[in-house]
């Protein structure tokens, strides 16, 4: 496959990026994987820091761009059965989110028509209907009024009104369920755009069950949350400790889709360059997060490799010679998708790093009117069924690996916590610290390298938003 393929030719897309490095150098990786044209967004420096601070600019954020993209917020196996829902709390409003028949799903306000109260307070349940708290108006779970007591106490031109719960725009891809406040939005496939879909063609996400939820308020703007896991530039100086003895960060390939989605594939299985560098290339012996991956192939521990630079090669084997023992099929991936990590952005609010076993799914929701909070939320979706998950996703040990019993969130007070894992523990300590200082009227405005083309690309969508060009 062409390393650069689809839009050649069009105004600011250019043939080559002009950072050299690039995946297909790193040490075993096999190539492949389609390459997205670059797309220039310029060199400018984004000045206006005000948007990690300001009300007014969150006020404008929610009108302008949160109110009228398509906000990623779960999976249709949280919701397995019919008359399954889930409840989505997003800035000042709450939604239900109904399974149907079969695959379908419907979504409406979780607001009783009678005089405005939230109705259900649990974030999942079953129920044919919903009776609100207040005056005990309930409804049907497909949203109709179905009972009103004392109804020969109201008038006959209230009652003839439309009183039924009011719908959201909800749509699914491969089972991620989506959900836009606009009632105008397009249609979803348009929104993701045809080549963000495709290069996510081979992962069975359909099948994956959410196995880990937790969620916490971090005291960060949503942007200053997101900027920090959609570039690999800091894993050497933040993750050097968790990350750099088994990730590169420099070799790595940077895709940038239509509408602001976005793709970083990270060799897995080989050290760092700054690593190599901290040692001098001596590494010795291989590492025991590479043994996991071994283990995690199928590969038995006598032919484990003593060299990393035959890791990547081995784990590929073995997934390849024992998926039948491990319970899964590989066949439709890349080798370099056996190990590799894809760090994959869903504008403009959730990223997933995707492996054929599961996904490490996290979404950075705005707070309804605090620009110095964000909602985060961690949860792992692992495929049906026993084979084994990359050893830095956690399973719950409450989680039902069948998807049949559904598996409640964990909120978590404070900033920072064990169970948000390691990695995200060093970005959670040190995100606070970006807060405070482009708040600073010392900040002159962010400067980007090429390693953070995403944070561009990103700003560029936004922008769009916000200015209006995108609903234009
Ligand atoms: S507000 Fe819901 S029944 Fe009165
Ligand atoms: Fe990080």
């Amino acid at each position: 496959m062409s390393r650069f393929t689809g839009r050649m030719g069009q105004a600011g897309v250019m043939p080559i990026d002009p950072w050299t490095p690039n995946y297909e150098q790193a040490p075993g990786v096999a190539g492949g994987q389609e390459k997205q044209p670059y797309i220039d967004f310029g060199t400018d420096r984004l000045s206006d820091n005000e948007k990690y601070y300001s009300s007014d600019v969150l006020a404008k954020e929610w009108d302008k761009l949160l109110s009228k993209a398509w906000i990623v917020c779960g999976h249709i196996n949280d919701i397995p059965e019919e008359h399954c829902y889930m409840k989505v709390d997003y800035g000042r409003e709450s939604i239900l989110i109904i399974r149907g028949e079969g695959d379908d799903i419907r979504a409406f306000y979780n607001v009783c028509q009678h005089r405005g109260t939230r109705i259900v307070k649990d974030d999942f349940g079953k129920a044919r209907s919903f009776t609100c708290p207040y005056h005990a108006w309930s409804f049907t779970n497909d949203g109709k009024l179905a009972h009103l007591p004392g109804r020969e106490t109201f008038r006959e031109e209230v009652l003839c009104r439309n009183l039924d719960l009011e719908p959201v725009r909800v749509d699914q891809w491969k089972g991620w369920i989506f959900f836009s406040l606009d009632p105008n939005v397009g249609p979803l496939d348009d929104y993701l755009g045809e080549r963000f879909r495709a290069s996510v063609g081979a992962y069975d996400f359909r099948n994956f069950v959410r196995v880990y939820d937790v969620r916490q308020t971090w005291t960060t703007n949503w942007k200053a949350s997101i900027e920090a896991f959609i570039e690999g530039y800091h894993v050497s100086s933040v993750h050097s400790a968790t990350l750099t003895p088994v990730m590169d960060d420099y070799y790595t390939q940077h895709d940038m889709y239509e509408n602001g989605h976005g793709r970083t594939i990270f060799p897995f299985m080989e050290p760092a360059q700054s690593y190599l560098r901290s040692v001098d290339g001596k590494v010795e012996g291989i590492n025991e997060e590479m043994k996991l991956f071994l283990k995690a192939a199928g590969v038995p521990e006598d032919d484990y490799p003593t060299k990393w630079q035959d890791v990547k090669a081995a784990v590929i084997k073995g997934k390849r010679e024992n998926q039948a023992k491990l319970g899964f099929d590989f066949s439709g991936f890349s080798d370099d998708q056996l190990v590799d990590d894809w760090n994959m952005s869903m504008f403009p609010l959730a990223t997933f790093n995707a492996h054929p076993e599961g996904v490490l799914f996290q979404r950075w929701w705005p707070d309804e009117e605090d620009p110095r909070k964000t909602h985060y939320s961690l949860q792992i979706y692992a495929m049906r069924g026993e084979c084994v998950i990359p050893s830095y996703m956690p399973i719950h040990p409450d989680a039902d690996r069948e998807g049949k019993k559904v598996l409640q969130p964990m909120y978590l007070e404070g900033m920072g916590s064990e169970a948000l894992g390691p990695v995200v523990m060093e970005d959670v300590a040190f995100v606070p610290q970006f807060q405070k200082g482009i708040e600073s009227r010392g900040f002159r405005g962010a400067n980007y390298g090429e390693q953070e083309v995403r944070n561009r690309q990103f700003y560029h969508e936004y922008y769009r938003y916000m200015n209006g060009a995108r609903n234009a």
